[in-house]
């Protein structure tokens, strides 16, 4: 089984960026932790600061089966982008929303998710436990 994780913009600074809200580890670090601790699935990896190149990958792994799942953090265009909401809803492949916060905890601007309509369920707050409790999900679709 295959799974691909997608990371949206500044989701590379983890570790770095506000890691009070964030966390402290590396996004390379959690991305090799869910990969020791899943060994049964294939975890493949992408992340782009740029709108487009996430509609892109979204399209390339949408169609044909490669995957059972997609785990998407969309980062701030989660709260913008009706053009990824839109490749979401085009694809045939699932995909799971995640963040690191809870959102819903967070500024108000943050509230709105415009890809959780179309995304077959929603994990946010847990940190790093997001990204696997997100592939946990896929593994039982
Ligand atoms: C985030 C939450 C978003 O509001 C924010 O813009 C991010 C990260 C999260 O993982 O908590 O960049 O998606």
């Amino acid at each position: 089984m295959k799974i691909l994780v997608i990371n949206g913009p500044n989701l590379n600074l983890t570790g770095r960026r506000q890691p009070e809200i964030y966390g402290s580890r590396t996004m390379d670090d959690i991305i090799a932790t869910l990969r020791h601790d899943c060994p049964e699935v294939t975890i493949d990896y992408f992340q782009s600061n740029c709108e487009g190149a996430i509609i892109d990958r979204l399209h390339e792994a949408g169609f044909g089966g490669e995957y059972a799942g997609i785990a998407l953090n969309a980062g701030a265009y989660t709260h913008t982008s009706l053009a990824i909401a839109d490749a979401i809803a085009a694809i045939g492949t699932p995909v799971v929303e995640i963040h690191l916060s809870n959102i819903a905890a967070r500024e108000e601007i943050r509230h709105r998710s415009l890809i959780a309509p179309v995304c077959r369920g929603t994990i946010a707050g847990f940190g790093e436990l997001s990204y696997r409790l997100a592939v946990e999900a896929i593994m039982k679709f």
